[in-house]
């Protein structure tokens, strides 16, 4: 066996060739199609984001505008849908978002063309219906009635008003913003990976879609965020967070929201949230969510950082969430939400120059065992 060369978890292994985004692990820079993610998290909006990823360039204002237009035309979900949610509304929100987009496939006209034009077309209309399908689903598990879009806010601020029926301010609807801008595109990440896979053998985008919530779940990609307040509310006080760290790590448990598979240096990402959840938590009156995680980063984690550990998007991100009122278990579909054009985009890219994604696993099971009958067997 000695000539098989097992890259587990495909980890270093180049998979194709992209354009949608660039990631430098060592220095932390990530660009997407060529634009560095400060000026877009400091200049940009998730609309104008979403039209340099679809459309390969930053738009002009006609085109800025007739974008923003298609998302507002396309909120709404199907009665249909909104009658799936009501049957899983006791589920976790990204079930429930992975169950929506999977029945707005059955009402999507297009669900079976993959012509790049048909991708992101229903790229759009995914982008535009999933956060209705999140807030519709959230207000039917609270027992509210779901509230329609309103077509006179942009696309963070309706997802915010559709949530809890009321207009946010501007403040509020940037936060949101931004936080779409951050998480909108990330290379071959585990989710787009899955999705890439799903488009590999010329299947759909919704179903694509669906592998990429499913993949983003887990604890170990989107779910840290989720994670990350759980601990914040565990540990209570900044005093608290060494010993919490310290029994944790030595049980052999990591501490979730550090450390990436490709940056071996700050998340660049990170930047943004640290900064607005400081602001947030001030402005707020409950500054200790932003002092326990800074603690956290600061103090506890400081030695990691010689292993290339060091804190990543999902850090900060669910501190500032939960100032909002979001609870902990929206914060991956929120996450889901601002990916959906980079997971579309990584299909297109897929179906453009597609191959069938279909690596090897070395068996090391048992060989060529003599096949006995149920009856005969001891
Ligand atoms: N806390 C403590 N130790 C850690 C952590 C952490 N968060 N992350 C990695 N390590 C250690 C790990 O125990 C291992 O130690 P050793 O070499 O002694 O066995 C070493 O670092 C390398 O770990 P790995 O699992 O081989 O590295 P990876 O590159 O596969 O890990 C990761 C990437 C994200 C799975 C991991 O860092 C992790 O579990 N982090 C916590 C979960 C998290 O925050 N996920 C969000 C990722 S960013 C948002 C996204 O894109 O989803």
């Amino acid at each position: 066996m000695a000539d098989k060369e097992i890259m587990r978890g495909l980890k270093d292994v180049y998979i194709d060739t992209s354009e949608a985004s660039f990631v430098d692990g060592q220095v932390g820079k990530l660009l997407y199609r060529g634009y560095n993610i400060h000026d877009l998290a400091e200049k940009s909006t998730f609309e104008e984001v979403i039209h340099l990823l679809l459309y390969a360039g930053l738009p002009r204002k006609d085109q800025l505008a007739e974008l923003d237009a298609t998302l507002r035309a396309n909120r709404e979900i199907p009665d249909e849908v909104v009658q799936v949610l009501r049957l899983v509304k006791d589920s976790h929100p990204m079930d429930a978002l992975r169950t929506g987009v999977s029945a707005l496939a059955a009402f999507d006209p297009e669900v079976d063309d993959n012509s790049p034009e048909a991708t992101v077309r229903k790229g759009l209309r995914l982008t535009a219906q999933g956060p209705t399908v999140v807030a519709a689903h959230h207000r039917i598990r609270n027992g509210n009635e779901p509230v329609g879009p309103n077509a006179d806010l942009n696309h963070a601020g309706n997802f915010l008003y559709m949530l809890s029926g009321a207009v946010p301010d501007e403040e509020t609807q940037r936060l949101m913003d931004v936080d779409f801008i951050l998480h909108a595109e990330h290379s071959s990440n585990a989710s787009s990976f899955g999705a890439r896979v799903t488009a590999s053998t010329l299947s759909d985008l919704h179903s694509a879609i669906v592998t990429g919530i499913g993949v983003l779940k887990g604890p170990w990609h989107g779910g840290a965020a989720e994670a990350v307040m759980k601990m914040a509310q565990d540990i209570g006080q900044p005093e608290n967070a060494e010993e919490y760290a310290r029994k944790l790590l030595d049980s052999g448990g990591r501490i979730m929201g550090f450390g990436h598979r490709v940056y071996k240096a700050e998340d660049p990402r990170a930047r943004h949230l640290r900064t607005r959840s400081q602001e947030l938590g001030e402005k707020m009156g409950e500054p200790h969510w932003f002092q326990i995680l800074r603690y956290m980063e600061e103090k506890v984690m400081v030695p990691y950082r010689s292993k290339g550990i060091y804190v990543n998007v999902d850090f900060f991100a669910g501190s500032i969430y939960h100032l909002l009122g979001i609870p902990e278990d929206l914060f991956i579909p929120i996450f889901a939400l601002g990916r959906i054009p980079g997971w579309t985009l990584q299909c297109i890219e897929q179906y453009e120059n597609n191959i069938l994604m279909r690596p090897l696993l070395d068996y090391t099971g048992a060989m060529d065992l003599e096949y006995v009958p149920i009856e005969q067997r001891g």
